[in-house]
């Protein structure tokens, strides 16, 4: 069985409450949920699958605990490891939708993960995205400040996406 950790940056609690959104969907523990300003990314250690969350500020940046994670994470090796990614934005920033999502996929990319979690982008309303790439959304997209009401089935989809994607 694959050990799954959810890692998430939040600066307003919403990444946060999703994260733990997910954990019950994916049947995770609530202490495999992790804020990344309380940790080294050497808890990555203890997972097979890390499902990292970030929120988009600024304009398209990571939400601010993540830099310094980031940092520290590239040198674990990630090999054999697998990533999905998710975030919260909002659509009126239309230009930068979710992009943090885009940014995180970039960063995990080449460490050698195997990236899963790729979302279709129907039913969404923005003009740019960091976290479109070829024709879809790197990872799972929510808007907890307009679209509220789509994030349960939203998150419902891609949470049984990521268990048959990863064999759970
Ligand atoms: C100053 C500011 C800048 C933001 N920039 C973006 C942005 O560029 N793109 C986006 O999709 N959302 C943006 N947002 C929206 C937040 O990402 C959104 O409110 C999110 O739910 C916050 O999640 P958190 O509480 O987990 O940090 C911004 C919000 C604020 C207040």
């Amino acid at each position: 069985m694959k050990k799954i950790g959810i890692f998430f940056g939040s600066t307003t609690g919403t990444t946060q409450a999703i994260a733990h959104r997910l954990a019950k969907l994916l049947g995770v523990a609530d202490s495999d949920v992790y804020d990344v300003s309380t940790v080294a990314p050497s808890v990555f250690d203890g997972y097979d699958v890390l499902v990292l969350g970030s929120s988009t500020w600024g304009s398209g940046d990571l939400q601010e605990d993540w830099y310094d994670f980031v940092d520290g994470a590239g040198a674990i090796d990630l090999h054999g490891k697998t990533i999905a990614i998710f975030g919260c934005g909002d659509e009126t920033m239309s230009d930068t939708f979710c992009s943090a999502v885009g940014k995180l996929y970039e960063k995990f990319r080449p460490t050698g993960a195997e990236m899963i979690g790729a979302f279709d982008a129907d039913g969404y309303t923005f003009d740019n995205s960091g976290a479109f790439i070829d024709g879809a959304y790197v990872g799972l997209m929510l808007d907890e400040v307009n679209h509220p009401e789509l994030t349960d089935l939203r998150l419902r989809k891609w949470a049984s996406g990521i268990v048959s994607q990863i064999g759970a």
